[in-house]
């Protein structure tokens, strides 16, 4: 039977694919940042995860604001990182696994999630930061890749409630997985940040360390929010805090332990965040 090791969450930020670029690491900007993810690497060199389900947001690669599913998954054999304008380097593609990928599915329809299935589909930086961040320097990525997309971009978004019954129903799914792989849940973006409008610039520190706070040991906490109060608490891009909530429920509702934790505030506009779970 597949086993998830673990959960791997943090902020996505493009300018930090920039900061690896130039070797910005230790600048005192960066460094309160990159500070969180040693930990992140030498556990992952120890667990040897094999596929990773990444719970994550589109910012417009695969799909616009014409076409908006609430849930999308990934089964693809393989998946592109693409130009997104931030002048960022285009990261080595991704394996997929599509025979997992069709099990979720494949599951999540009979658990009646009426998902959008994607048989080719690209992945932005919300994928390819935190791998970057996870295995710098990488020849290859060492884990194949099956992205869950949630809609945090466009009204109406899920309900936090939702997103951690979506996660829980992909953990169900990953329970009745014959293989053997060792399976890493990931949850990118947030924490609190908003890029437009009149709160451009709005971060919510009370709000991220009760999401923190709460995110291994009690995550319906986060579930009591209308997406519309999220959104009020986060800022109009921190609603990415639900696939964080996806992704704590796909670790089942077992009890988790915080193996590391990192916050910082602010990079770029963002309340930055990094945490390490494993199963109790
Ligand atoms: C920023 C944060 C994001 O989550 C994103 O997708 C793009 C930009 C930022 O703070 O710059
Ligand atoms: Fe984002």
């Amino acid at each position: 039977m597949a086993r998830i090791v673990g959960g791997y969450f943090t902020s996505h930020v493009p300018g930090i694919g920039g900061a690896i670029v130039r070797g910005d690491q230790d600048t005192p900007y960066w460094k309160p940042f990159f500070d969180g993810f040693p930990p992140i690497r030498q556990w992952l060199a120890a667990e040897k995860p094999d596929v990773a389900v990444v719970f994550s947001n589109d910012h417009g690669l695969n799909f616009f604001l014409d076409k908006m599913p609430t849930f999308a998954v990934g089964a693809a054999p393989s998946y592109d990182n693409a130009d997104e304008g931030w002048g960022l380097p285009v990261y080595k593609s991704f394996a997929g696994h599509p025979a997992l990928s069709w099990h979720l599915i494949d599951s999540l329809v009979r658990d009646e999630f009426d998902i959008t299935t994607c048989q080719t589909m690209l992945v932005d930086h919300a994928v390819s930061i935190p791998f970057e961040l996870a295995w710098p320097d990488a020849p290859s990525w060492p884990i194949k890749l099956v992205p869950i997309s949630i809609n945090t971009v466009q009204y109406p978004l899920p309900s936090p409630k939702r997103c951690l019954a979506l996660g829980r129903a992909v953990h169900r799914a990953l329970q009745t997985w014959s293989g053997a792989e060792r399976i890493l849940i990931c949850g990118t973006g947030g924490l609190s940040h908003q890029l437009d409008g009149p709160r451009a610039g709005f971060m919510n520190p009370e709000y991220d360390l009760f999401c923190l706070d709460n995110l291994a040991a009690n995550p319906e906490a986060l579930t009591n929010h209308t997406p519309e109060q999220v959104a009020q608490l986060a800022g109009t891009q921190g609603v990415e805090i639900l696939n964080w909530i996806a992704a704590r429920g796909a670790m089942g509702e077992g009890r988790c332990r915080q193996v590391s934790r990192n916050y910082h505030i602010p990079i770029s506009n963002t309340a930055a965040a990094t945490v390490l779970l494993q199963p109790a």
